[in-house]
């Protein structure tokens, strides 16, 4: 494996997700290069903490060029709330992945983050609950589903108790795939 595989984190919340990349990039034998936020979040203090670059921006085209700069061969969205422009989905194509706390192509789309997902998990009576790691294309939440984990929904579940049961799993699954896509995929 490619031990120096850098790729670039995009966050625009808490940054728990981001944490964990970054705790675990010798393990899984990737680097966080880069740190990418679309507004002022805590994400950011993580990464500065961890001596990574960040940007703060909103302009794509500003974007693109400090992937290729940072020499990044994998984009990671770690609840990174804004849509991806076209252009850039297919430029970067099977180089940008997601995690959506879903069981993906369940409760999706524009709108559908964080604990919202969780909401219409349980609205919806599913027994089961989970997370899912997929590459972005054009369409929200529509790229090809690369791994997935379920979860138990438990009687007394609420939004906030589910979510926390789904996110510990996402943080299990995430540095894995990229350890995975990173061994199998001549990355760019
Ligand atoms: C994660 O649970 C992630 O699955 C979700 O946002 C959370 C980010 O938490 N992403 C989405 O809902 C995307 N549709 P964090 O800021 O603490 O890493």
């Amino acid at each position: 494996m490619n031990t120096t595989s850098n790729i670039a984190v995009f966050a625009s919340g808490a940054g728990t997700t981001l944490q964990t990349l970054i705790d675990e990039q010798l393990q899984h034998g990737y680097r966080v290069a880069l740190v990418v936020t679309n507004r002022d979040c805590p994400a950011i203090a993580r990464a500065q903490n961890a001596h990574i670059p960040t940007l703060l921006s909103k302009d794509w085209t500003e974007i693109d060029q400090a992937l290729t700069q940072h020499d990044v061969q994998l984009v990671v969205l770690a609840g990174f709330l804004a849509i991806i422009p076209e252009w850039i989905c297919h430029k970067w194509e099977k180089h940008i992945i997601n995690i959506h706390p879903s069981l993906l192509p369940k409760h999706s789309g524009k709108g559908m983050y964080g604990v919202r997902v969780q909401e219409a998990v349980l609205a919806a009576g599913d027994t089961t609950a989970g997370c899912t790691v997929h590459y972005v294309s054009a369409e929200v939440d529509g790229g090809s589903i690369i791994a997935q984990t379920t979860v138990p929904v438990l009687p007394n579940d609420t939004p906030d108790t589910l979510s926390a049961r789904v996110q510990q799993e996402e943080k299990r699954l995430l540095p894995r795939t990229i350890a995975d896509i990173m061994q199998k995929v001549n990355c760019k």
